[in-house]
């Protein structure tokens, strides 16, 4: 059941320094496309100021649930199920949503879902956090990120790196304002965005 991502252990040191710095009041996060549920673990017991709520599709919830049962942590719920199409989310109301390395596997149309919902469900002053591979209009992509970009779209033509300008705009679209953008190890980025 437990599903294992080497990219997960690889990142979630980076990644959790980013999310201390940034969620720093008591509150619930919603993580969507939590995968094998390893980061999860590990963020919830890094956060202990945080109730963290897992998500994925149906099939991904297995392995959340196995992670979690082994971690006995008090603050990390149970997965749920949420589908960025589904009309209603399980959860109305976040101080934080988390959504790591997905932008880019799923289709754009998807992303507009998952700032739509992150509209409608972050409480003002809520941070969005996402993580992943980002292309910048006045640089040009870095050589793993292309062949990564490449191998994505041979694999789904809907997905692919996305274009930091693009997703920004979006952002704004739907009532944030960037609060910050980092590098990250291997070529990504963190992005962050704060709700008005
Ligand atoms: C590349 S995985 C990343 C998983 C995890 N966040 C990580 O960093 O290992 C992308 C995740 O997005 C989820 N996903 C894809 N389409 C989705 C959708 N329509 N609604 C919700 N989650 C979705 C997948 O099930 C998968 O768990």
């Amino acid at each position: 059941m437990k599903q294992f991502s080497p990219s997960c252990e690889r990142n979630k040191g980076p990644i959790l320094a980013v999310l201390r710095e940034i969620i720093t009041t008591p509150g619930r996060v919603l993580e969507i496309g939590s995968g094998s549920g390893q980061h999860a673990v590990h963020f919830a017991r890094g956060l202990p100021h945080v109730t963290w709520l897992p998500t994925d599709t149906a099939e991904n919830l297995p392995s959340i649930a196995a992670w979690r049962a082994e971690a006995h942590l008090p603050n990390l719920h149970e997965p749920q199920a949420l589908d960025l199409f589904a009309d209603a989310w399980p959860v109305e109301q976040a101080q934080a949503l988390v959504c790591i390395n997905t932008i880019h596997i799923i289709s754009w149309a998807s992303v507009e879902k998952l700032f739509d919902g992150a509209g409608r469900v972050l409480l003002p002053g809520g941070i969005l956090y996402v993580y992943g591979p980002y292309r910048y209009a006045e640089r040009p992509l870095e050589p793993s990120n292309e062949e990564f970009d490449r191998w994505l779209k041979a694999r789904d033509p809907l997905s692919g790196v996305r274009l930091f300008e693009d997703v920004n705009r979006l952002a704004e679209q739907k009532g944030f304002v960037l609060a910050g953008d980092r590098a990250m190890p291997a070529n990504n980025r963190s992005l962050w965005w704060k709700k008005n």
